[in-house]
């Protein structure tokens, strides 16, 4: 597991030259900012004790666009999954993605784009069998996202979402 000294050197990406925007593993420090961005984009809000384990454990993969001064403007959170394949005993690992946000500001920037690229290819070094998330049957932009990515919607999970809105159930295998 990596420390804070170390995640915070490496992974850096330049994604706009003119306007530079970084590219890096989340630390300790940008959680607060991470929280700042989820509460703002997405009505699904979780308590802070569930960012932090995800920090702990799946650091390599919880990465963080961040401006100039160092500020969060986006962010991209995977857990992996131990589930038994179908069809054998064998325990298989699944990459789900647990939230993805970009302020409203930075979007169309491809700053998703980015950190999903980087976020998968940590996630494969997992030896995963696919990738697999849920979004809202509503949300136009994120799904175009995830099917530029080569996600499918493999069913949908009625009323998934607290105040009753259908997810879609969406796959992509990691070969
Ligand atoms: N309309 C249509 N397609 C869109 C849009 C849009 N408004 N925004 C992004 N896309 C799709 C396009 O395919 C785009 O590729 P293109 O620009 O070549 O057409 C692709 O996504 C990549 O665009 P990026 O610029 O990389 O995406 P951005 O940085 O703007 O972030 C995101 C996209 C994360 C969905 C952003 O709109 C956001 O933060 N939304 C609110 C939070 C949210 O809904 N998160 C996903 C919830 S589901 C989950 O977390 C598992
Ligand atoms: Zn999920």
């Amino acid at each position: 597991m990596g420390t804070d000294k170390d995640t915070r050197t490496i992974n850096f990406s330049n994604i706009n030259g003119s306007n530079p925007i970084l590219i890096r593993r989340c630390t300790l420090e940008d959680l607060e900012g991470v929280i700042e961005i989820n509460e703002k984009e997405l009505p699904e809000d979780y308590p802070y004790f569930f960012y932090k384990s995800i920090l702990d454990n799946f650091t390599e993969s919880f990465l963080i666009a961040v401006d100039i001064n160092n500020n969060v403007i986006g962010y991209i959170m995977w857990r992996v999954e131990k589930v038994p394949a179908i069809d054998s005993l064998k325990i298989t690992n699944k990459g789900h993605l647990v939230s993805i946000a970009v302020i409203k500001v930075s979007r169309r920037l491809g700053i998703a784009q980015t950190l999903l690229t980087k976020s998968m290819e940590e996630i494969k070094k997992k030896i995963i069998d696919e990738f697999v998330l849920e979004v809202r049957v509503s949300n136009y932009p994120a799904i175009n996202l995830y099917k530029k990515y080569n996600f499918s919607t493999q069913s949908i999970k009625y009323k998934y979402y607290r105040d009753g809105e259908n997810a879609y159930f969406m796959v992509c295998k990691a070969k």
